[in-house]
């Protein structure tokens, strides 16, 4: 049935074992706990052993999210994995996931898109389900940061942990589900966070690996004004197209890209730290797969409950930046 609204219907998450402390950290370059908790908020990342790799962290959290939407994987149409760390270059992360977990009939693939993967994702899900091109929709947001973290660079390599985390869409009921969404992006921010070797531009080689041009490399500081920037007001353009003020927020969960971040957003967006939901204190920045762990961490405290309107903001490299407006 075509403008059916689409809702979530299972979550599920997951990450590696091996934990990186910032005790860890501050053995390996010139930074201290209290520099990294004060600026951002972490006192941990999960970080993935050498033999372990994106899609087995993402095949967990699918599966999980499927199994809680009381569906088989024969029923998924359309199959979305935000990444960017991908297993490799071909096929889709999203394909691998596909024959991992035997969800034969859908269309798989990968989203690009930084920390904004997962609702650029749910966006298109939930585009694709109001038309009726699809029924069931998987997005998995599923990143191996620490590998493209250069353990040299203080700046960034505090900040990146990994894991997976899915959600299943599917038509809604009665006046839950999506009520807006909204994404974005800026090319012209390319720099502010990049990996620039590699690919076809810059291609992978003894000197491209020698230079570290694998590595992420981040102008944190710019990135953070223009980040709480446009998350404030993406936000507040899905709270207009969804007909709701900041006050009928009941939870809030943003992207964990720094505790300040998340805190400065919520402030300007006047919705109470009581409904800001954080948890970068244990994992830090897993981009693609920060709100969808976030977001079952909440369904499986229960901090989520039937109709409640919970908001998602997000923002990264690219840059890119999108919103998520929901009736729970
Ligand atoms: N330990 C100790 N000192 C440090 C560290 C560290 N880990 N990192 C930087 N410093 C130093 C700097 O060298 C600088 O020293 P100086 O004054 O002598 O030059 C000083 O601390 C201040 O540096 P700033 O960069 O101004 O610190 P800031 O408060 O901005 O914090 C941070 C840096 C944490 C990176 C912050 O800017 C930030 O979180 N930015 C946004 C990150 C983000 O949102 N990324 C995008 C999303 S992620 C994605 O898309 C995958």
């Amino acid at each position: 049935m075509a403008n059916q609204r689409a809702g979530i219907l299972g979550t599920g998450h997951s990450y590696p074992e091996g934990i990186l402390t910032n005790a860890d950290l501050a053995k390996m370059v010139e930074t201290s706990d209290e520099w990294i908790t004060t600026r951002t908020g972490i006192k941990q990342r999960r970080k993935a052993a050498p033999h372990e790799y994106t899609s087995m962290f993402a095949v967990r959290a699918v599966r999980q999210a499927i199994e809680r939407a009381k569906l088989d994987p024969s029923d998924i149409d359309l199959l979305i994995c935000a990444t960017v760390s991908p297993d490799q270059i071909l096929p889709s992360t999203g394909c691998i996931i596909q024959a991992e977990i035997g969800a034969h009939n859908a269309a798989a693939m990968d989203v690009v898109a930084a920390c904004s993967g997962f609702l650029y994702g749910v966006s298109l899900a939930d585009s694709m389900i109001r038309t009726g091109q699809v029924r069931y929709a998987v997005v998995v947001g599923a990143e191996v940061l620490t590998q493209y973290v250069d353990y040299t660079d203080r700046q960034t390599c505090v900040l990146f942990g990994d894991g997976a985390g899915a959600a299943v869409l599917g038509p809604a009921e009665g006046n839950r589900g999506i009520l807006a969404s909204k994404i974005k992006s800026d090319g012209r921010y390319e720099e502010q966070l990049y990996s620039p070797g590699g690919g076809t531009r810059r291609k992978p080689s003894a000197e491209t690996l020698a230079a570290g041009d694998h590595f992420f490399k981040m102008k944190g500081n710019e990135l953070f004004k223009v980040a709480v920037r446009s998350m404030t007001e993406i936000s507040r353009d899905v709270l207009e197209q969804g007909g709701s003020k900041s006050d009928d927020v009941d939870l809030f969960i943003p992207h964990q890209a720094n505790q300040r971040i998340t805190e400065a957003v919520a402030d300007r967006l006047n919705v109470d730290t009581s409904k800001v939901y954080s948890n970068i204190a244990v994992h830090g920045n897993t981009s693609a797969a920060s709100i969808p762990i976030a977001l079952d961490e909440c369904v499986q405290s229960k901090r989520v409950n039937e109709g409640d309107l919970v908001l998602m903001a997000s923002f990264g490299g690219g840059v890119t930046w999108g919103a998520v407006l929901m009736r729970w």
